[in-house]
């Protein structure tokens, strides 16, 4: 198994308040660095590229290219990023594991369980068990339906794919960009994708109380 590790971290973070999310810092670390050094810590890993705004990737002093990391421009939508990366990937990688820059607190063993599927051939996403009562709501806010909640998963990342899926997904899907994650991309192409459990601390960090609720998460590990 060759790996690529894909790392989109081009958003504008609207919900931080125009933050670079991916710049942020918990634990003495930024987000995109603790996502970094577990994918570093997996030697399959070949190549991991991280796509960003276009103006850091330009004004990085280390160059685009350090080690098994590559720097490139994402673009408007996080999809588009994602498909820019994949763009870069060296021909010889044949399973492809994606992550959000803005879930620093994912764990070696997630990364581990993704890929253990995709070398089998299946695609895979971590997840999390919906635990709150799911409402679907007319235009005025008011109950249309109340779904069974044990068929929800909320997905996180890591995801991985044997490349040859992702590319066709990419490929079939009309209006891909709009894709949020690419779990849902790839089932919607008709691929199987596999639900891994996963752990609700490995929050993606949105707005300025997740800084503080991932601060003490990381904490707390580390105890
Ligand atoms: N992302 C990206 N390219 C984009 C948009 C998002 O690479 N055009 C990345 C983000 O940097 C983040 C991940 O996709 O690591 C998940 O996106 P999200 O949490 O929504 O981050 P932002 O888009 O930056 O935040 P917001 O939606 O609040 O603007
Ligand atoms: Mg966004």
């Amino acid at each position: 198994m060759n790996v690529g590790a894909i790392i989109p971290a081009a958003g504008s973070g609207t919900r931080m308040g125009g933050a670079r999310k991916a710049f942020l810092e918990i634990g003495g670390k930024t987000l995109l660095q603790h996502c970094l050094d577990a994918f570093l810590s997996i030697d399959e890993i070949t190549q991991i590229v991280v796509a960003l705004p276009s103006e850091e990737v330009r004004a990085s002093s280390n160059g685009q290219q350090r080690g098994r990391v590559r720097l490139v421009a994402g673009g408007a939508h996080r999809a588009d990023s994602v498909r820019a990366a994949l763009n870069h990937l060296s021909p010889e990688v044949d399973v492809v594991v994606i992550h959000d820059a803005a879930r620093p607190l994912l764990t070696v063993r997630m990364i581990r369980a993704v890929l253990d599927c995709a070398a089998r051939g299946e695609s895979a996403t971590i997840a999390v068990p919906v635990v709150d009562t799911l409402h679907r709501v007319d235009a005025d806010h008011r109950i249309i339906e109340t779904p069974n909640r044990t068929q929800f998963w909320r997905a996180q990342t890591p995801q991985a794919f044997p490349r040859s899926t992702l590319i066709q997904a990419y490929a079939r899907v009309t209006n891909a960009s709009a894709a949020t994650d690419e779990a849902g991309l790839v089932a919607r192409a008709g691929f199987p994708v596999r639900i891994i459990p996963g752990d609700a601390s490995n929050l993606k960090i949105t707005t300025p109380d997740d800084v503080v609720i991932a601060e003490a998460a990381l904490a707390r590990r580390q105890s």
